[in-house]
């Protein structure tokens, strides 16, 4: 009989991808088959996240009820994030669990499972990270890491210390996979690194000048891959050249993550964010002029040590004038080893939560009235998922997210749908052509 793996993934497109590496590695070599039930498993794995604290919280009392629930011989692997900056703590806390495996080291899995106690963390960059054997969860569109690691210093974010520093993956690695994907049925490739528009900035040897938008360049001439997306670009790398070849070139996907993080100049200084409100404004001011079409998301964080109601005010204003298609907001969570974490200044928990929600509510509003005007607008829409409901569903170009009636005959092909229907999340609609 087959040995069962469980694998669960919290947090980032980062981490998704390195639950694609593991599962290739154990599918591969170690002969493993994928159960979605932790009960029936032979090797039970949580892919972590430490970016806030709630998860590493939860972390426990979830490893708790797989060791409670699972088969008696079942291993138990903490992987990811918080594997790299918890380390052996992870197995004071909950001595059943058999190895912790860090962020950066994935690349071990299938050596790590025949250890017991074993503690991988190291972030030092390892070459064995770009030779994974293969596994996607979609056959339409193809997650690719161009760097790892980050090399900013945000006051508030942990992921430097779990990631590492930044490397560039080489620019003909990238382009030989993409080129891959695109040979076995991906119609999309999906770039990812912490902080993509910093690409080329370090890479592990010798290797020409290229910078991300000089890779999206390239990328774009392969002829049959039709869409390329990516994230997290940083604002503060948003330079020209970088928006006129997000705007004119017709392969790159007209939706773009611009991190706000607080409208405040002042509150932006303490986060060590590099650029100022004024900044932030005038890249999506340039933005909205060369690509209309363009939607905008962001993430944004509230109660940061020091943020008085002026600059929360800020962060509102930013919000009204530039009335983002997608906002991903929290309430800021201090973090070990991060400079913020010792900010004098705290706001108060309820002030934070009143504000987040505050946040959100405008959010909604802003929402509410910019979808209203999509009502009988045409999108190209790439069908990549089924819903039980009798729908299939796809993205726009400009990441909208649309439903039609239909079934698998839809995967993995371009339809332009009429929307008939809004809501929040997802919009209906039929297909015309
Ligand atoms: N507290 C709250 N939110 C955080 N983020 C990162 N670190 C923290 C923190 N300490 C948010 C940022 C980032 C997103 C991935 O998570 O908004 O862009
Ligand atoms: Fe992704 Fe950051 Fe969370 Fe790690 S800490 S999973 S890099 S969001």
């Amino acid at each position: 009989m087959s040995k069962l793996l469980f694998i669960e993934t919290l947090g980032c497109a980062m981490n998704s991808r390195d639950t694609e590496h593991m599962i290739a590695e154990l599918t591969e070599k170690e002969g493993f088959v994928m159960t979605n039930d932790f009960k029936v498993a032979d090797l039970i794995l949580i892919n972590t996240c430490s970016v806030r604290e709630r998860p590493v919280h939860k972390l426990f009392s979830e490893l708790g009820g797989f060791n409670k629930h699972k088969k008696p011989h079942a291993k138990i692997g903490v992987c990811g994030c918080t594997a790299s900056h918890l380390g052996k703590e992870i197995i004071k806390r909950a001595p059943y669990v058999n190895f912790v495996l860090g962020a950066r080291n994935v690349s071990k899995i299938s050596e790590i499972i025949h250890k017991d106690k074993a503690v991988e963390i190291d972030i030092n960059y390892d070459d064995s990270e770009f030779a994974f054997k293969d596994f996607r969860s979609s056959p339409f569109k193809g997650f690719i890491n161009i760097s790892m690691g980050c090399d900013k210093s945000c006051t508030y974010c942990i992921v430097p210390k779990t990631r590492g520093d930044e490397i560039s993956i080489p620019d003909a690695l990238i382009i030989n996979e993409a080129k891959r994907l695109v040979s076995i049925g991906a119609k999309e490739i999906f770039l990812l690194g912490q902080n993509v528009n910093n690409y080329g900035r370090r890479f592990s040897g010798e290797h020409e000048d290229v910078n991300f938008t000089e890779l999206l360049r390239r990328l774009s001439k392969i002829e049959e891959l039709e869409r390329i997306r990516f994230t997290s670009p940083h604002p503060f790398h948003m330079d020209d050249e970088f928006i006129e070849e997000f705007s004119s070139n017709p392969k790159i996907c007209k939706s773009m993550h611009m991190p706000l993080q607080s409208g405040s100049t002042k509150v932006l200084k303490d986060m060590k964010r590099g650029y100022s409100k004024e900044w932030f404004l005038n890249r999506v001011n340039k933005l909205k002029t060369m690509c209309p079409e363009a939607t905008i998301s962001t993430d944004i964080i509230v109660g940061f040590p020091g943020e008085s109601d002026e600059d929360f005010e800020d962060t509102l204003d930013v919000m009204k004038t530039v009335e983002f298609d997608q906002i991903f907001s929290f309430k800021y969570s201090p973090r070990p080893e991060t400079e913020a974490q010792y900010f004098k200044n705290v706001v108060d928990e309820e002030l934070a939560s009143s504000r987040l929600t505050f946040l959100q509510s405008l959010h909604n509003e802003i929402m509410d009235k910019n979808n209203a005007k999509l009502l009988g607008n045409t999108y190209r829409v790439y069908f990549e998922d089924l819903h039980s409901d009798g729908h299939a569903a796809g993205r726009s170009d400009n990441n909208i997210v649309v439903k039609v009636k239909g079934s698998e005959e839809l995967l993995g092909q371009f339809r332009d749908v009429k929307i008939t229907a809004i809501g929040r999340t997802i919009l209906t609609g039929e297909i015309v052509a």
